[in-house]
């Protein structure tokens, strides 16, 4: 897949960024009121019962602060987090040894944790619910059962795929928190924040112009106002004005709503080659040579979010405000 400025994954250059960055707390937390609202009460009441908080499920989009919540929740509780991913933990084994390591409270942070394999899932569900392990010891007629006691902790799972959950994984977490692509307006306080812990001097115009094309996600946001910022310092003073954040993201070619080449070449092969659609997501991979599953995943969910693309059954169709966004002519149709 091709590298995008404007891709809601993680680059090793994010990953060092949002940790010295994130926000330690729910309060300096920007948006996602209802999830906040909600960790708010549940943690407070933990913290009364002197309990470990519930398992969390935290899904949603890449990029809109699934991991930087995790963390918030250990700090607020006042509990080490323990961070792995669903493709690192190969063995049930591996998984024992990071359960066996927790200590009382802690955060276990399973990122993408619709990738774990089956067989590691079943792992967790007595460690979930009883907090022990079953581990086999032995093989063939002389193996046994042994049962062994783990510190109660509280599992924080993120995934881009909730419906890639296994049913009974989903069904052992007392929370479900579903993020949402945040407002220009959350966006815009995010950028400020960022450009006041960079110690860079934003005008705000400029910081709803990096906003607004950042495809309702901090991670975009904070990428952008990055490469904005060299520009600053190379072409300017290091100060970011308007007419300068409008240049730099012009170079990025990144358009007024955050879409940039890739979008436009799937948007236009649509409209060229199928008249709007509706066409086959196998079709639409074929025309722009990529994967249908990435274009599902990564192009998509944006564009359907903001109206351009349709879901039908017999396939996509782009709507009249790509037309628009376009300057063509909306068909009758
Ligand atoms: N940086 C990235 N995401 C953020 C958020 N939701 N609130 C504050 N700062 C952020």
């Amino acid at each position: 897949m091709e590298e995008r400025i404007i891709s809601g994954e993680a680059d090793l250059q994010d990953l060092s960024f949002e940790q010295s960055l994130r926000p330690q707390t729910l309060k300096q937390y920007i948006g996602q009121d209802k999830v906040k609202e909600n960790l708010e009460i549940f943690i407070k009441a933990a913290r009364i019962r002197e309990e470990t908080l519930d398992h969390v499920l935290l899904y949603g989009p890449p990029g809109l602060g699934k991991t930087t919540l995790a963390a918030i929740i250990a700090n607020e509780m006042g509990v080490n987090i323990r961070t792995t991913a669903g493709p690192a933990i190969e063995r049930p084994g591996d998984l024992a040894a990071i359960l066996t390591a927790l200590e009382p409270g802690d955060v276990l942070f399973i990122d993408e944790i619709h990738r774990l394999p089956r067989s590691i899932e079943e792992v967790l569900y007595p460690a979930m619910e009883d907090f022990c392990l079953d581990i086999v010891i032995g093989k063939g007629p002389s193996a046994r059962s042994v049962r062994l006691d783990l510190p109660p902790f509280t599992l924080v799972g993120a995934t881009t795929r909730a419906g890639s959950l296994s049913a009974p994984l989903r069904d052992r977490f007392g929370v479900l928190s579903r993020l949402e692509y945040y407002s220009e307006e959350q966006l815009t306080d995010i950028v400020v924040r960022t450009a006041e812990v960079l110690d860079t001097g934003i005008d705000p115009k400029a910081a709803i112009e990096v906003a607004r094309r950042s495809r309702g996600t901090p991670r975009i946001a904070n990428r952008l106002l990055r490469r904005v910022r060299d520009f600053a310092q190379v072409k300017a003073d290091g100060q970011i004005g308007e007419t300068l954040a409008k240049e730099a993201l012009e170079l990025l070619q990144v358009d007024r709503l955050g879409l940039d080449h890739i979008d436009h070449k799937l948007l236009r092969g649509i409209i060229e080659k199928f008249r709007g659609g509706p066409v086959g997501l196998e079709t639409i991979a074929a025309t722009i040579g990529e994967e249908a599953h990435t274009i599902e995943d990564v192009y998509e969910p944006y564009l359907l979010q903001i109206g351009f693309l349709q879901r039908t059954p017999r396939g996509r169709i782009v709507t009249g405000l790509v037309y628009r966004h376009f300057q063509m002519e909306v068909p009758a149709d």
